[in-house]
């Protein structure tokens, strides 16, 4: 992510995107706030990668499964830019008050090594909620294809669906379940399987695999959607969040089956609100044609048929 114009916001109020009329954004980022946030605590939870908890309450309380926030250091100008992650889960007080939220960030540069470091009471900058999340499935038999740190944005999928949590403002009622949940997730190796705790929910049969064979499948966690493709019941909708050639082997297995899947793109960012065009994906268009659409607001979750990757564009 390269380095130019810091977004330009104003402190606790409405991400000012409407005042870009042509851009039509309204819909999308009309909620979105800009905070402090606290770093209540955060621990390693696999090698490299961490659990961070916020005190941000105005963006916990809005936010929904799939949604992201971006976050600033607010005492360095390196990294200028935010960095956007997905929600984890919302952290409520004893009072069942939303106060902040979890997530679950892989050390990969600079700010995130930045972010490794940062002990409690540090103070970021955080905007959001960001993004269009994902739309509850409230039916037939849902598989979640998770790769790396893309299985974090889907503890509140599964809580929500499962009716163990309520999220956003107002608070999104969901009528109806899966008649069947399963949650495939892949990794490189057994000990970067990272949180499979949260998963362990109830009504959710998880599958996992690793590439050296040292948990589950032995292979990709693609493989593992394959087989519950060819099996008795199949699923009947696909959410899909990880690296992208994961992602686009979803594609390739998912689209030709006609089965609905939603991939959750992880775009590089700079504002997070449709202003920079840093983020944009080729995506395909009624009339067969692609065009450019914003990751960050018309995002980042795409119907898998309509993502055109780099390799096959
Ligand atoms: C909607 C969305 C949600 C995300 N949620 C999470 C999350 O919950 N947890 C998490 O760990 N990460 C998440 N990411 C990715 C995260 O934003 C990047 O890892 C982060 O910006 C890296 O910042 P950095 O300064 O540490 O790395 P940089 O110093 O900016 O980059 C380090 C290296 O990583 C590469 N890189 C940076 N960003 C990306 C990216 N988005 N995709 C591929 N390569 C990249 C750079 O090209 C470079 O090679 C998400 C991204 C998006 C768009
Ligand atoms: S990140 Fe700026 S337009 Fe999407």
């Amino acid at each position: 992510m390269s380095g130019d114009q810091a977004p330009q916001q104003e402190r606790g109020s409405i991400v000012s995107v409407c005042d870009v009329p042509a851009l039509g954004l309204c819909g999308q980022v009309l909620s979105a706030v800009e905070e402090p946030a606290e770093v209540l605590g955060q621990e390693l939870i696999a090698p490299g990668i961490y659990r961070m908890r916020l005190r941000c309450p105005q963006v916990a309380r809005q936010i929904l499964p799939g949604q992201f926030f971006m976050l600033r250091s607010l005492d360095r100008t390196d990294p200028l830019l935010g960095r956007p992650f997905a929600l984890l889960d919302i952290v409520r007080d004893a009072a069942g008050e939303p106060i902040g939220l979890d997530f679950g960030y892989h050390v990969v540069g600079k700010f995130t090594n930045l972010l490794s470091q940062c002990a409690a009471g540090t103070v970021l900058d955080i905007w959001g909620p960001l993004g269009n999340g994902f739309a509850p499935v409230t039916s037939g038999h849902l598989a979640i294809v998770a790769g790396g740190i893309g299985q974090t944005p889907f503890v509140a999928v599964l809580k929500e669906l499962l009716g163990l949590e309520r999220y956003g403002e107002p608070t999104r009622s969901v009528s109806g379940r899966p008649s069947q949940i399963t949650f495939c997730y892949g990794a490189r190796t057994k000990n970067l399987l990272a949180g499979m705790e949260w998963f362990q929910l109830p009504g959710v049969e998880i599958r996992v695999a690793t590439d050296d064979g040292t948990a589950g499948h032995h292979g990709f966690v693609t493989d593992v959607l394959q087989r519950l493709m060819a099996s008795a019941n199949p699923p009947t909708t696909v959410l899909c969040c990880g690296p992208e050639p994961m992602m686009r082997a979803v594609q390739k297995l998912t689209v030709p089956a006609q089965i609905p899947a939603w991939l959750s793109l992880e775009s590089p960012m700079a504002c997070g609100f449709g202003a920079c065009f840093s983020c944009v994906a080729r995506i395909r268009q009624p009339d067969g044609s692609w065009d450019y659409r914003r990751t960050c607001v018309e995002g980042p979750i795409f119907p898998a048929a309509d993502v055109v990757f780099e390799a096959d564009a």
